[in-house]
């Protein structure tokens, strides 16, 4: 049981909508550019890929970190759940449309086989800005 009420929560995840830039007959490029649709500056770029079906990935939030993800190819699907306990779902599945999410926001994620998951983080990898426990992530 939380002691305290709701905590303001000053950034909201939320979808971002990139251009695409070319034509079916051509192709089409997407770009993420810091200031110019990404609001952080990207320190670290990493992608995941041949996730099976059925496993459900995440299970973690992050203290500071923030992050844009893609969907480059397939499908993916989170579900967000912030420190008040309320939950979004946001799903993926067209390659210039990305999910911003902010910090502390535990995640728990669904990709088709197919899927890549592209992420632009804020930081390097530092194991210290996990959380990885749901019930002190709640407390938090
Ligand atoms: P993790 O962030 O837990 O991914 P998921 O929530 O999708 O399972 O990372 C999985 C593993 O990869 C974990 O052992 C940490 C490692 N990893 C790095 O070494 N560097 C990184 O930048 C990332 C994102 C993960």
């Amino acid at each position: 049981m939380k002691k305290h009420g709701p905590i303001l929560i000053e950034k909201k995840p939320e979808k971002i909508f990139l251009n695409s830039i070319g034509s079916s007959e051509l192709g089409y490029i997407t770009v993420a550019e810091y200031q110019e649709n990404i609001p952080f500056n990207i320190k670290r770029v990493y992608w995941t890929y041949y996730t099976p079906n059925k496993v459900t990935r995440g299970h973690h939030a992050h203290k500071a970190l923030e992050q844009c993800i893609f969907a480059v190819n397939g499908k993916i699907e989170f579900e967000l759940i912030n420190v008040n306990g309320e939950k979004s779902t946001f799903i993926l599945d067209s390659p210039e449309v990305g999910l911003y999410i902010p910090p502390m926001h535990w995640r728990t994620i669904k990709f088709s086989h197919n899927a890549v998951l592209l992420c632009l983080a804020s930081d390097v990898y530092k194991k210290s800005d996990y959380i990885r426990d749901y019930d002190y992530f709640l407390k938090k």
